[in-house]
């Protein structure tokens, strides 16, 4: 497995996330829609800040790059869902020709570790689709804790859908 390095996304990277964001494959699973070009580069400048530190921020994208070819393999998200309790959750995807490397789980780990060094986080949560198995396997790969289904949880191209449930704590991840 060759390793990735993630970094926060610039205007370098618009169009591997545009292309990426609108692949079906990659969309299939998640609550997002399809967007032109000049929305994508709206949506990316609201990541220009990047400083983790700053609690003010609500959300963070990174693009993951396989580290030997250099090139732009997927993208990674952080939300702040509750800041006071320290509450957030992580998404990731990857581009479907590098599915099965092992790519996404690296991903959610260091990321998860950057999360729990920069911020106040103690907490981290991420959903999945009950018919995305990949990445639930993914998730417990990451040594994310299973804490059940979401009944009807987000809808998904007209269609409420279950998802399940993963956290892994701070203190989870010290423990390691
Ligand atoms: C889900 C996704 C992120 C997985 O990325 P990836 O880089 O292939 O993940 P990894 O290689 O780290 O691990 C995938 C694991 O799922 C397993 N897997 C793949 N398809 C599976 C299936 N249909 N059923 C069960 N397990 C499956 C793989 O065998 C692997 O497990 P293993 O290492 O034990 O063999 C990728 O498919 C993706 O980006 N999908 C579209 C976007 C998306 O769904 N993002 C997640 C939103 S919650």
């Amino acid at each position: 497995m060759l390793p990735i390095k993630i970094i926060p996304i610039n205007q370098n990277y618009l169009e591997f996330w545009h292309r990426i964001y609108n692949d079906p494959a990659t969309r299939q699973h998640q609550p997002i829609q399809p967007t032109t070009m000049a929305e994508q580069e709206v949506m990316l400048n609201r990541f220009v800040d990047h400083d983790l530190a700053n609690n003010t921020l609500p959300s963070y994208k990174w693009i993951l790059i396989e580290s030997e070819s250099s090139q732009p393999i997927g993208f990674a998200s952080f939300h702040r869902l509750q800041i006071e309790q320290g509450i957030g959750r992580i998404g990731y995807s990857i581009s479907p020709e590098f599915w099965g490397k092992g790519y996404a789980t690296q991903a959610v780990v260091q990321l998860t570790s950057l999360i729990f060094r920069k911020t106040n986080m103690e907490r981290l949560e991420a959903v999945c689709s009950i018919h995305n198995p990949a990445s639930q396997r993914v998730l417990d790969k990451a040594g994310f804790k299973y804490e059940g289904v979401r009944r009807d949880y987000l809808r998904i191209r007209d269609e409420r859908i279950d998802h399940h449930s993963y956290a892994i704590l701070k203190s989870d991840w010290l423990a390691k």
